[in-house]
Formats: C-alpha cells, structure tokens, sequence
C-alpha cells in the first residue's frame, strides 16, 4: 500500500501551449521535449491512511495544489477499481529554487508512478502518463526519460493524449541543456491561466497549433540525426511562436523581461562567433539554453555574464523509477 517513485523535470523543444479541453487537460497540439538530470523530485504515497494528507517540500499542501493531488490519486483508486482509503502522500524536490523553475511537471510524474505502485498496479508507461497528464499537462512527458512526444490524441475521454518516448536518454548523450534563472519571483502569469488567455483571445492562436504539430516530425528527424544545429534553430522559432501568440492575446501577455531580452542578444552575439548555443524559454523570464557537452562550461559562463543567479547544467535523463526506500 506504500510506494515510491523519483522523476526528472523536462523542457519541451516543441511546446505545449493552449488546452481543448480544461478539465481532463487535453491539449490543441502535441508537444515534444527532453527529460533532465540530475534535478529529480521524489515521492512517497501510501493508502490507507487515518485521512488524506500531503505534504509537498516540507509544507502541507492546500487548495487548489491539493486538489489537484488528491484528484489524481481518485484517478489511480478508478484504475485500481478498490476502495483505498485516504492518502498520505510527502514529495520532496531537490531543484535549487521552487520558482527559478517549474518542478510540477517532476512532481506529477513521480505521483502517477507511486500512486500506481502504491495502488497494486502494474508499471505501465502509458497508463502513468495519462495519470500524470491529468495533474499538470507537461508531466506526461516526465514519466520517461530521454525524448517524449506528448501526442495530442482526438479521443474527447483522453485515452489517447499521452507521451511516448521517441529516443532514450542514452541516444545522444552530448546533448546538454543548462537552465539560467535570471529571476526568482513567481511568475505573474501561471501557464495554465496564460494559455486559456491566449487561446480564448489571440488571433494568432490557430496559427499556432498548425505550426507547432509541423515542427514535430523536424524535431524528431534532427534528433535522430544529432543535428544540434537544426534542433536548436528549430527550438528557438518554437519559443518565439508561442511567446508570439500569447503578445497577441487581448489583453497582451509577456514573460519576458529585459535581462531574457539581453541574454539572448548576447546569446546571439556569441553564436555569429561560432559558439553552438541556443534558448528556449516557458511562461516565464528563464531562458534554458541547449548546447553540447564541449561548450555547456561556456553556456553557464554567458548565463551568469548576464546575470544568472543561478544555473543548472542538465544532461539528458532517464524515466521515472520506484525507489525502495520512503519518504515517511
Ligand atoms: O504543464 P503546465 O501546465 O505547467 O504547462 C507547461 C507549459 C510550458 O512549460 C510553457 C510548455 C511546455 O510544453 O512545457
């Protein structure tokens, strides 16, 4: 009845940006992106418990962050089809800054697979997925490890929106992301509020999603490959698309600020000098930057030459595994 499981974050090359549907979060297009180590979250699950309780990096969680918990795990007790009882459930996250970067998406996937475990289910990517889908839409794509393609699926139940991995973390180990956090504040804007505004009012919106479900296939073809090149080029426009149609929403919304704006002026400076570097940026001032093995020393060099205040380097990581020892 106990469980638990450690999952690494990831960031998306092809975003995710706009939902079909709200509540089950099923999304207007697929997405693609690549699963980091080392930052991991792990978590403990266990049912049966005297009621449902969870505590999220050393806090007891409420509203609408345990809702969204417990909601998931009335999704594995549906699975499971047996009554459980209530929950316990403690996660820890060692990523060096709760708002520099997103640990939802580690969270989730960590969830899924415990509560799965914990519940008597079998190990099964696909099902975790989905579970993991339904606590934050880019947790899907966390329950493996290397490239996943979170694929949008037509099914109005969602049975088929999850993600698959389209190459392992040991594909192409040069790879490196290194995650530059210029900002520590909480964003102003939460993606999930961000992107109901963009699709609802932006008139680019449509243009959007037709492009980003194009970029898949590039993306993968520049995976297999190793084309750092054309991934990064690719990686780029993609950030600037979606950041493009959220500027166009009514009112306007912009994650960037003028530290994003001259890290990647600089970015840009260093790359017209032969340095391979690239960004993407999420909902918010961040950029991560996509390199190689031989030039991330470089990357975090230019990350805190324009005022980083911290930087992750990042190597491609493997799936979420249950782990023996609990948290509690
Ligand atoms: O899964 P959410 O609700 O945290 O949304 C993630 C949205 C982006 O990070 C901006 C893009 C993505 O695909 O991860």
């Amino acid at each position: 009845m106990k469980a638990t499981a450690l999952a690494h974050p990831n960031i998306a090359l092809v975003k995710y940006w706009g939902k079909r549907d709200e509540a089950l979060i099923l999304p207007h297009q697929s997405s693609l992106s690549l699963t980091l180590s080392p930052l991991s979250v792990t978590t403990t699950v266990e049912f049966g418990a005297s009621h449902d309780q969870v505590e999220l990096n050393g806090h007891t969680a409420k509203g609408s962050e345990r809702d969204r918990v417990l909601r998931l795990l009335e999704a594995v007790k549906a699975m499971a089809g047996k009554a459980l009882g209530p929950a316990k459930v403690v996660s820890r996250g060692d990523f060096p800054m709760a708002a520099g970067l997103a640990s939802s998406a580690a969270g989730f996937a960590a969830l899924a697979v415990a509560g799965r475990a914990a519940a008597g289910l079998p190990a099964e990517p696909r099902a975790a997925s989905i579970l993991a889908r339904m606590g934050s839409g880019s947790a899907c794509r966390s329950v493996q490890g290397g490239f996943c393609e979170w694929q949008r699926g037509e099914r109005p139940d969602g049975e088929d929106s999850f993600a698959v991995q389209r190459f392992d973390a040991a594909h192409w180990p040069d790879v490196r992301m290194v995650v530059a956090i210029l900002d520590r504040g909480e964003k102003e804007v939460k993606s999930r509020d961000g992107m109901k505004h963009t699709v609802e009012t932006s008139p680019y919106y449509p243009a959007w999603v037709q492009d980003a479900e194009q970029e898949i296939a590039h993306a993968r073809e520049h995976i297999a490959r190793h084309d750092l090149e054309a991934l990064g080029e690719l990686c780029e426009r993609n950030a600037w698309r979606m950041h493009a149609t959220a500027l166009a929403a009514n009112p306007p919304l912009c994650y960037l600020n003028s530290a994003t704006l001259a890290l990647i002026q600089h970015l840009r400076e260093q790359r017209k000098k032969g340095m391979p570097v690239w960004f993407t940026l999420d909902a918010g001032p961040n950029p991560v930057l996509l390199t190689d093995a031989a030039h991330e020393v470089a990357a975090e060099a230019l990350a805190r030459a324009c005022g980083a205040v911290d930087v992750v380097r990042c190597v491609p990581g493997g799936d979420a595994v249950l782990k023996a020892e609990h948290l509690f």
